[in-house]
């Protein structure tokens, strides 16, 4: 299985509202999701979309651990997430920085609402419900808006909420 190349912001398919996945356990969904792990983990993600990889459907995987692009994450184990739904919030939402491998070189402070309620499927077809927050929270609305269309810029209250990924890397290395 080979890592996939990761389509760039500006290319349509990101700005696409993706497809449910109708059989989870067909098997060109099982490869894709293998893929995705693979290209994740060689990126250094903590999250990545179906259409970031050129395939519109509603698959996102989500892992966290503390790393260079994320040094303060908490640790998530691998989590593959179809078909996912907001079903509740607590309607408040906090500014927090955000990457992504589709907006190379770009961070950017993005509101997200700090505490979530989640129904998704995982790659077996079992359904899940769950509370989530803070960074992980973050995570599952970053990649659930990329399966909506939506990139963390069209996201920003500010366009100045934007820093190069250089400018980052100095701020975080003075806290
Ligand atoms: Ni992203």
């Amino acid at each position: 299985m080979n890592i996939l190349p990761i389509v760039q912001r500006g290319a349509p398919i990101l700005n696409q509202v993706a497809q449910t996945v109708e059989n989870i356990k067909a098997e060109e969904i099982q490869q894709l999701i293998r893929a995705l792990k693979i290209t994740m983990k060689n990126a250094n993600g903590v999250g990545i979309a179906a259409p970031q990889v050129g395939k519109s459907l509603r698959i996102f995987l989500m892992c966290s651990a503390p790393s260079e692009r994320y040094p303060n994450a908490p640790l998530l184990p691998l989590t593959v997430v179809i078909n996912p739904k907001i079903t509740a919030t607590n309607n408040q939402q906090a500014l927090g920085w955000e990457g992504c491998l589709s907006v190379k070189d770009k961070r950017a402070l993005v509101p997200r609402y700090t505490d979530i309620s989640v129904n998704y499927f995982d790659e077996l077809g079992q359904e899940y419900q769950q509370n989530l927050s803070g960074f992980v929270a973050r995570i599952f609305q970053h990649e659930l808006d990329h399966l909506d269309g939506i990139t963390f810029i069209e996201r920003l209250n500010n366009e100045s909420d934007a820093i190069s990924e250089q400018q980052w890397l100095e701020q975080t290395a003075n806290v």
